[in-house]
């Protein structure tokens, strides 16, 4: 196909506003740029003239958006119902924001995560054509060419705003530069003609032009749907028009990729948890799809020679409440799943953790559903940007394992759209997943694989989800109940299911008409459009090395900025220079970090396997692994001027006398979980109470380091000056731990679950049928109507409890300062500014978070509502923008399927946790449906 982009004829830079070429009919993409935001007082008119002239996007340039203020652009789009991006063009000076604006009526199909800034991809979908716009601020040019080549997929595109011909150049543009004015510049590709006119803001002198850029005809031949200048949706279309039944089938069910009973691996399998064959005549990729969040698998090592990083767990990276740290662990192990030849990777959990005996919450982000929304989100996004398919699992409220496959969920409609479905909801916003992976448990009497309500009404009709349902391993018990329901892809029935439901049942339920053949058509198209839009067919995974190294050090990062320092008494941490006589006490520390069971578990790593074999249980869902990462090893490493030995910690009294005769005893306390099982209690095993007392009793300087599935009770922690929640934290684990005790890094986590004293404070204190061999079955039924929507923080609140450790909590080397909290509210949008100083010696970073307070008589007491994290130098001060979800500012109407704000007084907290306000606002909410 032929493309160029055409200069500007003179001719039309002359005509009239408004004026478009002969071409530009729907067949066109328009652009309407201006040069400068709009004064208040030409607002609404631009707001008219856009209602009737529909472009496609608004791109605004050198807005000027104040720290602490809703920008008018975005309620412009708001009253327009355009979605709102600003791009910020690097540093703000502390009163206002230098940035882009693009404003689109299109829906967004894909963009850019957290680590471009200054720079921004779209991918609009216009029904019929996709279109890659990149914006640039200036800042991010050098980045432009990597973004474009992994992002741009052969789309038609537009470069807006300010750029060199060279970077323009070198990210693919055409370098004919067309310019109506110096700073009206754009460059496209990849559309059949382009052309520009200026164009007349009612009432004002604002520069304005008007892009139209043809999209060129379609490529048509025998594979159509192979033109990647239309949209996923439109090629899906053309080559399901080309298949046959049978070939339709084929797309509805995958096999277990590890073989049957451990047999041969079904023909073209690489070895992962599904396999889906392709359909060569038809140029369809097979679909591999590989587990999981923390990083990819390679059970019993079946790949040779396939390695993977291990990630730390998902309260780890919850715990940096950094969106970048996230979407970079989800980038390398999209990009390694992707080097490993698979195309899907099964990640994205974001079940709420109500309950920290959860034997999963090593795969969550946490108990709140903004923070785990968002992180979770932005993991998905990293993974997807590496052209793999991301899940997000498991829908809905899997949030316990015990009898996993039969246990029902009851909760109301309002509380579960408040709670867990919001944390998918916000996850679905933020990433984009290609897939929802449906549940095990039943959720008000249906299983979560046949629950209309939630596959039908709820993700596909109200948050509009145009990727498919695939059933958890295990979870289907049906064919078209299961179909009718909203599920799109039986997993590996063969092995799991008591039948292949969606193979001849769901044939014969088609042929019979019980399935309309709509459906099946829907289900097939659902599949296509995901793997066309995620590059499946464009850029398929290739065989590649992993790169060890940079998985590392993402690990790295993320455990230095995910492990919480829950406790440090007369600042015993980081350990004085002083401290030459060292020991560390068990948990294994002198050979690795402890890592959760089941599906999610990375045992091949390029350090090796498992440290430690033999732990029971050996066999699922285990092996108990300990990633090769030693503490010990990587503390000498920090402190060669100390000694450091290590004992075991089996015999207290023996670990008690080194630690009398230490100036420092740091003690490694594991928390086994898996997947399938829940912890029967909070308690530590294996007598670590015990020892960690003794410990401390010899000697009053001892540190505690906790490799834990989340919070468990703390009998001795008056004895224990220094505590570090290190969850479970990776292949970098032992270096990660190392550089925090020592203060090569300054602690900057902060807990994204309330820990509670003990089980007393939870809403089901006592659960029969836990753990590994329970003494009383259970009854099978988790009623999560208890707390409802309350859970964690909320929870506590609501009953007046206080925890050992709230939500939000986490210390620092350094300290901080909050003054001068303003909020603005304009709609349903709610903007907080504040200054914040780092008040210490060491440069540091903290998570500013904001609550909101709702009136007496809400069923829910506080939320977090918006966060920001800020690195600071000592003495450093700025001024920081943080914005708050509107959804959590409003409650879920179940009859009218809407979220309302209701009006009143609400208090706006900014505080260091959840129950520690440091500044606060009063703000005026007025009664509203949110769009
Ligand atoms: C788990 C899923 C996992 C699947 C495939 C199931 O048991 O619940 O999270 O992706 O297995 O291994």
């Amino acid at each position: 196909m032929k493309t160029f982009t055409k200069p500007l004829a003179l001719s039309l830079a002359l005509s009239a506003a408004l004026a478009t070429p002969a071409w530009a009919d729907s067949a066109a993409f328009t652009v309407l740029t201006l040069e400068q935001a709009p004064t208040a007082d030409t607002m609404p008119a631009l707001a008219a003239q856009l209602k009737t002239l529909q472009v496609d996007a608004v791109s605004v340039r050198q807005v000027q958006r104040g720290i602490g203020q809703v920008d008018p652009l975005q309620l412009l789009a708001d009253g327009l119902g355009y979605q709102y991006r600003f791009i910020a063009a690097g540093k703000d000076d502390g009163q206002t924001q230098q940035g882009q604006a693009v404003l689109t009526r299109l829906p967004i199909a894909a963009e850019s995560g957290p680590d471009q800034p200054g720079l921004n991809y779209l991918r609009l979908d216009d029904g019929r054509h996709a279109v890659a716009v990149y914006t640039d601020a200036g800042a991010g040019a050098a980045q432009l060419p990597a973004l474009v080549s992994r992002s741009r997929l052969g789309a038609p595109a537009v470069l807006l705003g300010a750029v060199a011909g060279e970077s323009a150049k070198a990210a693919g543009f055409d370098p004919a530069r067309v310019a109506l004015e110096a700073d009206a510049s754009y460059f496209s590709d990849g559309f059949q003609a382009a052309s520009s006119a200026p164009f007349k803001v009612e009432g004002s002198t604002l520069r304005a032009t008007l892009l139209t850029l043809a999209y060129a005809a379609d490529k048509g031949g025998e594979q159509p749907w192979m033109d990647t200048t239309l949209t996923a949706d439109a090629r899906a279309a053309l080559l399901l028009k080309a298949m046959t039944e049978d070939e339709k089938f084929q797309m509805l069910h995958s096999y277990f990729g590890l073989g049957k009973d451990g047999g041969k691996l079904p023909e073209g399998a690489v070895g992962s948890a599904g396999f889906v064959p392709g359909v060569a005549r038809l140029g369809i990729p097979s679909q591999q799809s590989a587990d999981a969040g923390v990083g990819v698998t390679n059970p019993g090592g079946i790949r040779p020679g396939d390695f993977a990083t291990a990630m730390p767990s998902g309260p780890s990276t919850a715990s940096t409440w950094n969106r970048g740290v996230a979407f970079a662990g989800g980038a390398t192990m999209g990009r390694e799943a992707w080097q490993q030849r698979f195309n899907i990777l099964l990640s994205g959990s974001v079940n709420l953790q109500r309950d920290p005996r959860n034997g999963r919450n090593f795969e969550y982000a946490g108990e709140d559903p903004l923070l785990a929304g968002s992180m979770v989100g932005a993991v998905i996004q990293g993974v997807q940007s590496q052209h793999v398919i991301s899940s997000m699992k498991h829908f809905a409220l899997n949030d316990m394992e015990t009898r996993r496959n039969f246990h029902d969920v009851r909760i109301g409609e309002q509380a579960m759209h408040e709670s867990d479905l919001l944390a998918f909801e916000i996850a679905l916003e933020a990433g984009r997943p290609g897939v929802a992976m449906c549940s095990y448990n039943k959720i008000n009497g249906t299983y979560g694989c046949e629950n209309g309500y939630l596959m039908n009404q709820v993700l596909k009709q109200e948050w509009k989800f145009p990727g498919f349902v695939m059933s958890d391993w295990g979870g289907v018990h049906s064919g078209s109940k299961a179909a009718l329901a909203g599920l799109d892809q039986q997993s590996a029935g063969e092995v799991f299911d008591a039948a292949v439901f969606f193979d001849e049942p769901l044939r014969l339920a088609v042929h019979g008409g019980v399935v309309p053949q709509a459906r099946l058509n829907d289900m097939v198209a659902r599949i296509l459009r995901t793997m066309f839009l995620h590059g499946n067919f464009d850029n398929p995974p290739q065989h590649q090395k992993v790169d060890a190294e940079a998985g590392f050090a993402v690990a790295q990062r993320t455990v230095e900025e995910g492990s919480v320092l829950l406790r440090n008494e007369g600042s015993l941490l980081p350990l004085a220079d002083s401290a030459k006589r060292i020991v560390i006490i068990g948990g294994h520390a002198d050979k690795g970090v402890i890592g959760g069971g089941g599906s999610s578990m990375v045992g091949v790593t390029a350090k090796g396997t498992n440290a430690v074999p033999g732990v029971l249980p050996t066999t699922w869902p285990g092996p108990v692994i300990f990633h090769p990462s030693s503490p010990l090893e990587s503390l000498r490493a920090a402190r060669p001027d100390a000694t450091i030995t290590y004992v075991d910690g089996t015999n207290a009294a023996a670990a008690a006398k080194a630690a009398a005769q230490a100036d420092v005893a740091i003690v490694f306390a594991t928390q086994w979980a898996a997947e399938s099982v829940d912890l029967p209690d909070m308690q530590l095993p294996d007598n670590q109470d015990a020892l960690i007392s003794a410990v401390a009793k010899a000697n009053p300087k001892t540190v505690l380091v906790l490799e834990t599935n989340g919070p468990v009770r703390t009998p001795w922690l008056a004895q224990v000056p220094a505590v570090l929640q290190a969850w479970y934290p990776g292949i970098r684990g032992g270096e990660g731990i190392a550089a925090l005790l020592t203060g090569q890094a300054n602690p900057s986590g902060r807990l994204p679950v309330t820990w509670v004293v003990d089980e007393s404070q939870l809403p089901r204190p006592h659960i029969d049928g836990l753990g590994f061999k329970p003494a009383k079955p259970f009854g099978d039924v988790f009623d999560f109507d208890i707390e409802g929507a309350n859970v964690g923080y909320k929870w506590m609140a609501a009953k007046g409890l206080t925890p050992t450790f709230a939500f939000g909590h986490g210390l620092s080397y350094t300290s901080f300062a909050y003054e001068n909290l303003k909020v603005s509210v304009e709609g349903s949008r709610l903007v907080a500014s504040v200054d914040i100083r780092n008040t210490g010696k060491r440069a540091g970073a903290d998570v500013a978070q904001l609550y909101l307070k709702l009136p007496a008589g809400s069923t829910t007491p506080i939320r977090l509502i918006g966060y920001d994290k800020v690195e600071l130098q000592p003495g450093e001060q700025r001024r920081i923008r943080i914005e708050a979800e509107p959804k959590t500012l409003a409650h879920y109407d179940a009859q009218a399927r809407q979220w309302k704000i209701d009006g009143g007084t609400y208090q706006v907290q900014l505080s260091r946790n959840a129950s520690e306000p440091l500044q606060t606002v009063d703000v005026q909410l007025v009664e509203q449906v949110l769009r």
